[in-house]
């Protein structure tokens, strides 16, 4: 069990370079076993996700290799097995697109569902509804979710709420079902569009990744490809607010800038400095008077839930008082009972936070509670007067690629201890 000890009140400056996004990379990865020979995916983020996606292919007969640390080489021509059982990915949700992307190539499969972070139900109802509309049989057997058809036929599907992991699952079957789907409501996060393209190198025909309405013409088979997944979103809000947080001057590189618009324009709302190049920010918060905002969380191009947590550290020390308003998950303020201990001031009422901001937190033991709330922790410690001792690191480790060795380098007083 690893803790991360920080000694706060370091000013963060210098470049931090992002990695690939990890919510791509877990849809990307199960994409690539659609084609029936090699692909090569680029820029993956070497997170625990990632290695346990890896091992989960391995011991399905797929060939992982990496062939350094950020590019996985993936052969899935002796891939037989469509069966992956609860050991193999109890710890990562994204197990759901093996459903998606074995129903595709073999018109069956058999997954257990999902583990991951644990911040409300997580259903995937509507996921099973897109697979039954393609013309597949759902059988829930336990754990495990079993899905079977003889054909898939294409077929109109609309969206009762937008989801981002339905949207990539169905449109995952819908490339090898016959005929046409047409996904409406659909979600337009940037890893949507990045899963899109990869299986149009693949071979697949799929207009309109990125809009509500994405259009998908079947075809009988997918060929391998080489792709480099786009930067990850979230790393790159968490680095932003980091800068932000700790009055700091930070280039966070590698990134589209244009997938950062609503946290950049938080940020200016709170008083920070917004530079946009091509392919990075600055973000300059050495002379800001950080100032209390509202935020909603929303599918994108809103307000990313994911950084939600990250960004109430942050308004935890902004002057005047902050209201969050969280529209995506029912239990993702767990991590206030943590940030509590650091000295904040925070009211939670169902799904709205009030924040009151104060001058200064305090440093303090705290266990992180899933992956953004854990990095909402580090956020705080690096703001916070003292030390604090962060346990649960593993949930960290989860998404964020050699968390302590980034923050390291732009100057934060951050290190791992193994208990
Ligand atoms: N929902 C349903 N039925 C479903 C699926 C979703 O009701 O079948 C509801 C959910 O309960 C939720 C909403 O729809 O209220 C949106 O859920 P969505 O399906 O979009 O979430 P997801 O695909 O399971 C992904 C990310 C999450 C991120 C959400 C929202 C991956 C692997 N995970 O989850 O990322 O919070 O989208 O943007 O892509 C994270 O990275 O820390 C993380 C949790």
């Amino acid at each position: 069990m690893d803790k991360l000890l920080v000694r706060g009140q370091n000013k963060l400056s210098g470049t931090v370079m992002i990695s690939g996004a990890k919510n791509a990379a877990v849809a990307v990865i199960p994409a690539a076993i659609m084609a029936e020979d090699i692909c090569v995916i680029d820029n993956l983020p070497y997170i625990e996700d990632v290695k346990c996606l890896n091992i989960t292919l391995n011991k399905m007969g797929v060939i992982c290799s990496y062939k350094d640390k950020h590019t996985l080489k993936i052969d899935s021509s002796n891939l037989k097995n469509v069966s992956v059982t609860f050991d193999e990915v109890r710890r990562m949700r994204a197990s759901y697109y093996l459903l998606g992307a074995l129903l595709a190539r073999f018109k069956r499969a058999e997954v257990a569902m999902p583990g991951g972070c644990n911040f409300g139900t997580r259903p995937i109802d509507l996921h099973l509804k897109g697979f039954r509309a393609l013309g597949a049989k759902v059988e829930i057997d336990g754990e495990i979710v079993r899905v079977y058809a003889d054909k898939l036929v294409g077929a109109n599907i609309y969206m009762d709420t937008v989801s981002v992991g339905a949207t990539i699952n169905i449109m995952l079957a819908a490339t090898m079902a016959e005929g046409t789907t047409e996904i409406e409501n659909a979600a337009k996060e940037p890893h949507i569009v990045d899963v899109a393209n990869f299986l149009n190198m693949m071979g697949a025909k799929i207009k309109g990744a990125g809009t509500d309405v994405i259009r998908i013409t079947g075809v009988e088979n997918l060929h391998g490809a080489e792709y480099t997944i786009i930067p990850d979103q979230i790393e790159a809000g968490t680095y932003m607010i980091a800068a932000a947080i700790t009055h700091g001057k930070v280039i966070v590189k590698n990134i589209i800038p244009k997938h950062m618009d609503s946290l950049s324009a938080k940020l200016i709302e709170i008083g920070v400095n917004i530079n946009e190049g091509d392919d990075y920010i600055e973000v300059d918060s050495t002379n800001s008077k950080l100032k209390s905002t509202s935020i909603k969380t929303m599918a994108y191009p809103g307000f990313p839930t994911d950084l939600q947590p990250q960004i109430a550290a942050l308004l935890s020390i902004c002057e005047g008082t902050s209201m969050i308003t969280e529209n995506i998950w029912d239990k993702r303020y767990q991590y206030t009972d943590e940030l509590k201990r650091f000295g904040a001031k925070i009211n939670v009422e169902g799904r709205i936070a009030i924040i009151e901001g104060i001058s200064e937190l305090s440093g303090a033991d705290v266990e992180a509670t899933d992956l953004r709330a854990g990095a909402a922790m580090i956020l705080a410690a690096l703001a916070a007067r003292g030390e604090t001792t962060i346990s649960a690191v593993k949930y960290i480790d989860r998404g964020y690629e050699e968390v302590e060795h980034k923050f390291s380098q732009l100057g934060a007083d951050i290190k791992r201890v193994s208990v």
